[in-house]
């Protein structure tokens, strides 16, 4: 039996954060051991919003560099960026002509992300939801680990898949597939911290995009900004609770509490009996050393390899010519099924 392929992308829009890390980063390493692993720095989807170009160049280096440091291993697993591999274009534009405008219209993310001026927003923001499922079917993927903002875009991975199958299906049975062509893919939204909350408010998520630098953790911060932001992080007044019970109706604790268990590997049911009844400046200091103890050997490690943007740029491209080959298999065979002369 061949091992089941997984995919996910970050996107290379700065300030890489602790969400970005233990939502998705962290969990990408182990499954390299049971699976083959394909990641891809989303430089197309960046550009659904304004980048400054060099800036761009810049973060796309920077998230390599990330993945790199994290542990994925880019002889064992597929590191690329998206841009070098046109098949994920290619198919992003046959799924703009499978996914219907109703399906589009009701994604969340473009809700937030256009704001009140959404006649202002571009196309490609709006589309962005098909170029993600392009991104994971142009593999054929089964699986695809994501922090829990991205199950939406899941979903209409598989709707587009399952009416790519249907519209399709005699095609696809005459190539000899008896079971659709694209995989209903699942998606991995497990792990402890799948949903980290802002630093600020605990009822929104901690974002690249959130103009208060003390909202989040960055993965490039130093020990001193991480202390003082965990030490500023919003609570309530009071203490910490003794029991998971207690967390209820209060995410601001509850996302602290969380961050340290993702962190540390512990339960939170063994970190409350610890640290509760206590005074919040303890679990913070705690929190505190614990974040720099396992966040700052990879910023490090991150510096040491920006240091040398052509072994970056090498890696890349080796992973982009090792990702195209996969890819263009998939793209000939839409070509066949679809009805396009090639
Ligand atoms: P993005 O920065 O939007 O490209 O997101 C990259 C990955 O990080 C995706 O899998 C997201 O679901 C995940 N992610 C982003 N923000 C958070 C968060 N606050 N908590 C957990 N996962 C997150
Ligand atoms: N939309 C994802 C995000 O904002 C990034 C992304 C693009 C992605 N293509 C993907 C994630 C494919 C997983 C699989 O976080």
């Amino acid at each position: 039996m061949t091992a089941k392929r997984v995919f996910s992308g970050v996107q290379p829009t700065g300030n890489l954060h602790l969400g970005n890390y233990l939502g998705a980063i962290k969990r990408f390493v182990p499954l390299q051991d049971t699976h083959d692993c394909i990641y891809c720095v989303v430089d197309l989807h960046a550009i659904t919003v304004w980048q400054n170009p060099q800036e761009l160049l810049r973060a796309i280096r920077e998230v390599t560099a990330a993945y790199l440091a994290a542990g994925i291993d880019p002889k064992r697993s597929i590191v690329f960026n998206q841009s070098q591999v046109a098949e994920h274009a290619e198919l992003a534009w046959v799924f703009n002509c499978v996914a219907r405008l109703g399906w589009l219209n009701r994604m969340t993310q473009f809700k937030e992300k256009a704001g009140k001026d959404r006649e202002n927003a571009s196309v490609g923001l709006y589309a962005y939801p098909n170029l993600m499922a392009a991104d994971i079917l142009v593999y054929r993927a089964d699986a695809v680990p994501v922090g829990e903002d991205q199950k939406q875009h899941l979903e209409l991975t598989r709707d587009i898949a399952q009416k790519f199958n249907n519209d399709f299906a005699a095609e696809i049975a005459a190539k000899g597939y008896n079971d659709g062509y694209f995989p209903l893919t699942e998606p991995l939204i497990a792990g402890p911290a799948p949903r980290v909350m802002s630093l600020r408010d605990g009822t929104k998520k901690m974002s690249k995009s959130d103009p208060s630098d003390y909202s989040r953790i960055n993965l490039t911060d130093d020990a001193d900004a991480i202390a003082q932001k965990v030490r500023k992080a919003k609570t309530d007044p009071e203490p910490l609770p003794s029991e998971e019970e207690g967390l209820k109706g209060r995410p601001e604790a509850e996302n602290l509490v969380t961050i340290f268990s993702a962190l540390s590997g512990r339960d939170k049911a063994g970190i409350l009996a610890e640290f509760g009844g206590g005074q919040f400046s303890t679990f913070k200091t705690a929190l505190a050393d614990l974040a720099v103890e396992s966040l700052a050997p990879m910023a490090g490690e991150m510096r040491r390899l920006m240091a040398d943007p052509a072994g970056i740029d090498a890696v890349l491209r080796d992973g982009s010519n090792r990702a195209r080959v996969i890819a263009s298999k998939v793209m000939a065979d839409v070509k066949d099924i679809v009805g396009l002369l090639r």
